[in-house]
């Protein structure tokens, strides 16, 4: 479907129109489709139906409550990476046999939380992980669920080395050899329950070959540990499936089924996916006003939404589409930087970018921006984060409001209070204040 499109040159999401939200909500405003969100989902969701996986959406792409609880209506699970991701998990309503934890720090407290919850399952990144449940498990009672996160040595072609997990020199997974040194490892540690295997290669791919690749690795591997006794009970192939940012052709979730389904069929295994930008990055675009037009040796676009807003660009040389969200054909175009108001050079949305001679007050469309967009916002510069908003045909609901200034120094004013007035006049130490 066409969430985002120009009716007579004016940009709507589904049925609404772009200004009448900016109108509302102002900017920078981050705005979603309810309906590509969940078609997104179903069609992921379809072209995998055949083994019928554990659709473990990928949380860090967009965690906002109602997006999560929009998918755990349509019956999603939650790959986590942190404690607040469990919360915000569980505050959607998805049930925690329906969430596996990734990452490679997860903290002791973080580990008892996701055990105490009854998680499906740790992907564990290391023997000091794996230990440390081992030993969480024994002590409470509860053996903890884990599947090793195998790094297979594939090189995934990311646009971005930054999102490349699945080679030798990352950080990520733990090398085959030494997971099945582990694997025999963990069958003796009675505060464990051998359950699963998972990798994952990286983010934003767009060929199938790097996942046949590892999953033949991966699948090597259960064999093996089936020879020797050990049965595991489900593969997750992690995400990264693959997203048009531009005009280019993208993957489908048939694509990446086909590929895979074979394989995966003979595994025996249950199946856990954990999609995320596949899912709601196509569903979601940012909002922002034209500040000034400033013309030097290049011309700069300076927008109110910036880095902090939107870091993709700056951080991973990420393409988002920039468009006029009320287009005037008439009008020549001419190369330009769309940039932002942080106090660093490498702030900008678009770099050497053609668009339609905009006018500062303009408003401008940042395109595919529903994953990796607010969940990577800060407040950098003292920014407040931006809005974000749910549209659904007609209608529109803030899902998170636009954070204030005082949202911004609340947790230190909160310390800074009790001194600035002494309650009995205490032996407070902090600084001196008004009152
Ligand atoms: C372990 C894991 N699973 C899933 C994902 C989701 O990736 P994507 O949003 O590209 O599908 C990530 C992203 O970094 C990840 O680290």
């Amino acid at each position: 479907m066409d969430a985002f499109s120009y009716r007579e040159g004016k940009l709507f999401c589904e049925d609404v129109p772009a200004e009448e939200l900016v109108a509302q909500f102002g900017t920078p405003l981050y705005v979603y489709s309810r309906a590509l969100i969940v078609e997104r989902y179903r069609e992921f969701r379809k072209a995998f139906a055949a083994v019928d996986p554990l659709m473990a959406y990928s949380v860090k792409a967009n965690g906002n409550l109602s997006v999560l609880r929009l998918l755990a209506d349509e019956g999603s699970g939650a790959d986590i990476v942190s404690g607040g991701e469990l919360q915000r998990a569980r505050l959607a309503g998805i049930g925690p046999e329906r969430i596996v934890f990734s990452g490679v720090g997860k903290t002791v407290t973080e580990l008892a939380a996701a055990l105490d919850a009854g998680i499906y399952g740790f992907n564990v990144e290391s023997e000091g992980e794996l230990r440390q449940l081992a030993a969480l498990g024994e002590a409470t009672g509860l053996p903890a669920p884990v599947a090793l996160r195998v790094n297979p040595d594939v090189q995934s072609p990311t646009p971005h080395r930054y999102t490349r997990t699945g080679h030798h020199d990352t950080k990520f997974g733990i090398p085959i050899d030494e997971a099945r040194r582990l694997y025999r490892a963990a069958a003796q540690m009675p505060g464990l329950r051998l359950r699963g295997i998972d990798f994952h290669i990286g983010s934003q791919i767009l060929e199938t070959r790097p996942y046949v690749v590892a999953l033949s690795r991966v699948l090597e591997l259960v064999a093996d540990l089936r020879r020797e006794g050990i049965e595991l009970e489900y593969i997750d192939v992690g995400g990264g499936f693959g997203i048009p940012y531009d005009d280019d052709e993208g993957l489908d979730a048939a694509a990446f089924a086909s590929a895979l389904l074979p394989l995966l069929h003979e595994s025996g295994l249950r199946v856990v996916v954990e999609p995320g930008r596949y899912i709601v990055g196509p569903a979601g675009v940012l909002l922002t006003r034209v500040l000034y037009v400033k013309q030097l040796a290049k011309t700069f676009v300076i927008t109110d939404a910036g880095m902090n807003d939107l870091l993709r660009p700056s951080h991973y040389a990420s393409y988002h589409r920039v468009a006029p969200a009320e287009l005037h054909p008439e009008r020549e175009s001419l190369k330009v930087d769309v940039v932002g108001p942080i106090c660093e050079s490498g702030d900008f949305l678009a770099l050497d970018r053609v668009v339609e001679r905009v006018r500062e007050g303009e408003l401008l469309v940042i395109s595919t921006t529903g994953a990796y967009g607010f969940s990577m916002a800060s407040t950098y510069n003292a920014r407040p984060r931006p809005a974000e908003v749910l549209v659904e045909g007609r209608t529109s609901r803030l899902v998170r409001r636009r954070e204030t200034l005082d949202d911004l120094v609340r947790g230190e004013l909160d310390l800074l209070r009790p001194s600035f007035v002494p309650a009995g006049g205490g032996d407070d130490v902090g600084p001196p204040g008004p009152g």
